[in-house]
């Protein structure tokens, strides 16, 4: 068991929902990470457009499978793995992983959401389910860092609103009142820092209105015991392969081959009330 987290940092999960683990791939293995998200075809040709309310629009790629690429290296290696089982607490499989790429000026904003207020309609029963968003730029508050509330995760599931064609928001009426009565953290970050958060903590970012870019790699599991009851959505169990720490080193500026990582045509969006 190689988790990369502290007993404080792993409290701080349960209590807050978040916990950031600092330099947890060098610069080395950040550099790689960063050339394979700007210069992988796979990755550009997948890539689209998601648009926000305030008319700007923030870019994705989205993959549902760890391959042999360098980022599918990252996903499958053992600290990072071991560390989703430590938090999640059973053995875990690769959900799904995307590329969140804010460009300077416009890179557009996410709205309040739960990651499980969308994966619970991709067939997953329970939110014990989590994401690590990689920093493969500084993210600070002047580029759109992520936002959480700080334990939100205990606020259970909390419906979400149709606020635009390609975005849901955890229900604003609601959101209202949450922010004011808790606490919201910036969570700032640097190359090679990672951010985990689990299912159920409320999160946002704005649009990044400076001149420095702010691209995130975001891979997230699932509990293998928590596969999805439907099998339509490719994000249903497949087994994950751990690999060694070195392996992203070893991998270098490897690309996606074949179909291995299952890029996704489009992002899932499901179907929600409007928002009045
Ligand atoms: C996400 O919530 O999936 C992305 C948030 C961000 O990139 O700021
Ligand atoms: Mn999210």
């Amino acid at each position: 068991m190689s988790s990369v987290l502290s007993a404080e940092q792993v409290r701080a999960y349960h209590d807050d929902g978040f916990t950031i683990a600092r330099n947890v791939f060098s610069p080395e293995e950040t550099d790689l990470l960063c050339r394979a998200m700007e210069e992988d075809p796979k990755v550009a040709a997948h890539s689209l457009i998601r648009p926000d309310i305030e008319g700007g629009g923030t870019r994705i790629s989205l993959w549902n499978r760890a391959g042999d690429s360098v980022y599918g290296m990252a996903a499958r290696c053992e600290r990072v793995v071991d560390t989703a089982e430590q938090l999640i607490g059973e053995p875990v499989y690769h959900f799904q992983s995307k590329l969140t790429a804010k460009d300077p000026f416009g890179g557009g904003a996410w709205e309040w959401h739960q990651d499980y207020g969308y994966w619970y309609y991709n067939g997953c029963l329970r939110p014990d389910m989590l994401s690590m968003m990689i920093a493969l730029d500084r993210s600070d508050r002047d580029n759109g860092c992520l936002q959480v509330v700080k334990g939100s995760h205990k606020l259970g599931r909390i419906d979400h609103l149709q606020v635009s064609e390609k975005q849901n928001s955890a229900d604003p009426a609601r959101m209202e009142h949450i922010v004011a009565q808790n606490e919201l953290v910036y969570c700032e970050l640097d190359p090679g820092d990672v951010m985990i958060f689990h299912g159920n903590t409320l999160h946002r970012s704005d649009q990044n209105r400076s001149p420095n870019r702010r691209w995130t790699l975001i891979v997230c599991y699932n509990a293998v015991s928590n596969d999805t009851i439907t099998k339509d959505d490719d994000r249903y169990y497949v087994p994950l392969d751990k690999v060694s720490d070195d392996a992203v080193l070893k991998a270098g500026l490897k690309f996606a081959s074949g179909d291995d990582e299952h890029f996704a045509k489009q992002a899932y969006v499901p179907e929600a009330k409007k928002a009045s």
